[in-house]
This record gives C-alpha cells, sequence and structure tokens, in this order.
C-alpha cells in the first residue's frame, strides 16, 4: 500500500478534506474525489482551467513552476501570487495537508474556443 496524505480543497466556500496516496496529481485527486476542477486537457499542460490556488505556507514547498506553466498561468482567470496549475502538483510526504483554493471561474482557452 502506498502511502497517503491528507489534501483540502476549499471549493465554493467550503472545505473538503480527502487522503489520497502519494503520486496523485492534484488533478486526479480533484477529480477522484468529485471537486469541480476541470482540466480540459487532462494535464498535458494545453488548458489554465485546472488553476488552483495554493495556500501561502504551501506554496514555498512545491517545485517551481515550468516555463510552459507559467505560459499556461498566464491565461488563467483570476491568476494570484500563488497560483499554480493543479495537473502540474504531484503529491509527495512534504505535501501532507496541501491546501487549495479552487476558483470560481476558469476560462478555457483550448483550441476548439
Ligand atoms: S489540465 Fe490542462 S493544464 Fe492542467
Amino acid at each position: 500500500m502506498s502511502e497517503s496524505v491528507k489534501i483540502v480543497f476549499v471549493s465554493k466556500g467550503e472545505k473538503k478534506e480527502f487522503m489520497v496516496p502519494v503520486g496523485t496529481t492534484v488533478l486526479e485527486a480533484a477529480h477522484n474525489n468529485d471537486i469541480d476542477l476541470e482540466g480540459a486537457c487532462e494535464g498535458s499542460l494545453a488548458c489554465s482551467t485546472c488553476h488552483v490556488i495554493v495556500a501561502k505556507e504551501f506554496y514555498d514547498k512545491l517545485s517551481s513552476p515550468s516555463e510552459d506553466e507559467e505560459d499556461m498561468l498566464d491565461l488563467a482567470f483570476g491568476l494570484t501570487p500563488t497560483s499554480r496549475l493543479g495537473c502540474q502538483i504531484t503529491m509527495t510526504k512534504e505535501l501532507d495537508g496541501l491546501t487549495l483554493i479552487v476558483p470560481q471561474e476558469t476560462r478555457n482557452i483550448s483550441i476548439n474556443n
């Protein structure tokens, strides 16, 4: 059994806690637990609909975003200084308790629009 860590989503003003296996991405964790995080491109860095706002105390524990992630983030609606793309964050033991705010609005800038 792989180890589990806690992840906390704040969605529509409600706080929801889940245990997820280490190695799960934030996007997968959201989808597996019915959190309303879109993730239109399923983690291929081609949208910004998996935008999450990371609680400040955890932001510095994350590895820095890649240039591609930065580029996509620039397009995210309601960007904040601690914004990240959920599909690019992988849960580790150090991230136990990771708290993320799910923005209310996303803007899908996939190629079909
Ligand atoms: S799911 Fe599209 S960039 Fe994360």
